[in-house]
C-alpha cells in the first residue's frame, strides 16, 4: 500500500544491480511513494544487471559511476540536479564488494591491494557521497541519507571477512558527517543494519544459506525481507522521522538483541 510519504521528493539510488538488490527494491517504493528519483551504478553492472529496466519500471535516468571516483560521483550529483531542475532530498548508498571475499581469500591471509579497494569501495565511497554533495550543496535542509550496513561491523561473523571493516567505516562515517550536516543544513545520516538477504552481493558469502536459516531461527520476528528493508527505508527519507540522525538502526526481526533461541538451540541438540 503507499501512502505518499516521498510526495515532491527527488533522490538518487546508488546500487540497484538486478530485482533482487536491496536497491531495486528501495527505488520502487521511493517511486510508489510519490518520489522521483535517478539511477547510478558501475558500467560492469549495467552490463550484467538488469538497471535499464528499473530504469523504465521508475522512470529514472541512469548515470553511470564508479563509486572509487570523486568526479564520477560528483557528475551523478550534477546530472541529477539538471534532471530534476534543484536540489535533491534524499540519497541511498547501497554499494558493497570484497575481492578477498570473491577469491575466498580468508581473513588471516588478506591481499591488501583488495583489502583497499574493499575499505574504498565499500565504506569511503559513503564519505565521497556525502563530501560531493555538501560542496555542491545538492541537498536540501532537512534532507535524509541512509547506506545499508551489517551486523558485522560490530560483532565477529565467520566468513564476513574485510567486509565487517568496510562496514565499521561506514557506520562511523553517517555518525562522523552526521553531525557536521546536522548541525549545518539539518540533514540526517543513518545506516540500516539488514537481515542476511538473498542478493548477489549476500550470496556471494560462502555459507550463505546456513547464516540465513540460523539468523531466522535465532530472530523472534524471523528475518527481515529485502521488501521489508525497502519499506523501513522510505521511513528514513520520510519527513516522519525528521529527528533520527547519526545511527545505525537494526532492521533484523530482534536478532540482534538475542542470545539464543528455542529455534536456534533445537538445531544445535540434534548435531549433539
Ligand atoms: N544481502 C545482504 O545479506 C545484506 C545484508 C546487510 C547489508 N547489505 C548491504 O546492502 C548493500 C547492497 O547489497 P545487495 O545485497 O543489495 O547486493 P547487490 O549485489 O544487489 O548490490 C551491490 C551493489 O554494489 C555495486 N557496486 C560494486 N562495486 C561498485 C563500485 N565500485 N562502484 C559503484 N557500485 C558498485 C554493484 O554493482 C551492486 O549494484 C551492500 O552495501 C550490502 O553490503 C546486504
Amino acid at each position: 500500500m503507499a501512502y505518499n510519504l516521498l510526495k515532491g521528493k527527488k533522490g538518487i539510488i546508488f546500487g540497484a544491480l538486478n530485482d533482487q538488490s536491496l536497491a531495486w527494491k528501495i527505488a520502487k517504493r521511493a517511486v510508489e511513494e510519490g518520489a522521483e528519483i535517478t539511477l547510478s551504478n558501475t558500467p560492469m553492472a549495467l552490463r550484467l544487471g538488469t538497471l535499464k529496466q528499473l530504469s523504465e519500471e521508475c522512470n529514472a535516468p541512469i548515470y553511470v559511476a564508479d563509486a572509487t571516483s570523486f568526479t564520477e560521483i560528483e557528475n551523478v550529483f550534477k546530472q541529477s540536479m539538471d534532471h530534476f531542475g534543484g536540489k535533491i532530498d534524499f540519497f541511498l548508498h547501497s554499494i558493497g564488494m570484497s575481492m578477498n571475499v570473491r577469491k575466498s581469500l580468508p581473513y588471516d591471509n588478506l591481499n591488501y591491494d583488495f583489502l583497499m579497494k574493499t575499505l574504498d569501495i565499500s565504506g569511503v565511497s559513503f564519505h565521497r557521497m556525502l563530501q560531493v554533495a555538501r560542496k555542491l550543496d545538492a541537498i536540501n535542509d532537512w534532507g535524509s541519507v541512509v547506506a545499508l550496513s551489517y551486523i558485522a561491523a560490530q560483532r565477529t561473523f565467520h566468513r564476513y571477512n574485510d567486509m565487517s571493516e568496510a562496514k565499521a567505516i561506514l557506520e562511523s562515517i553517517a555518525r562522523s558527517f552526521g553531525y557536521m550536516y546536522g548541525r549545518d543544513k539539518k540533514i540526517r545520516i543513518n545506516t540500516i543494519s539488514q537481515s542476511p538477504t538473498a542478493t548477489t552481493a549476500g550470496s556471494g558469502v560462502k555459507g550463505f544459506d546456513s547464516l540465513l536459516d540460523f539468523t531466522d531461527r535465532m530472530s523472534p520476528l524471523g528475518n527481515a525481507s529485502a521488501d521489508e528493508c525497502a519499506d523501513y527505508c522510505i521511513t528514513l527519507f520520510s519527513d516522519l522521522t525528521r529527528k533520527v540522525t547519526m545511527q545505525n538502526l537494526f532492521h533484523d526481526g530482534g536478532f540482534s538483541s538475542m542470545g539464543m533461541s528455542l529455534r536456534a538451540m533445537q538445531v544445535i541438540d540434534k548435531e549433539i
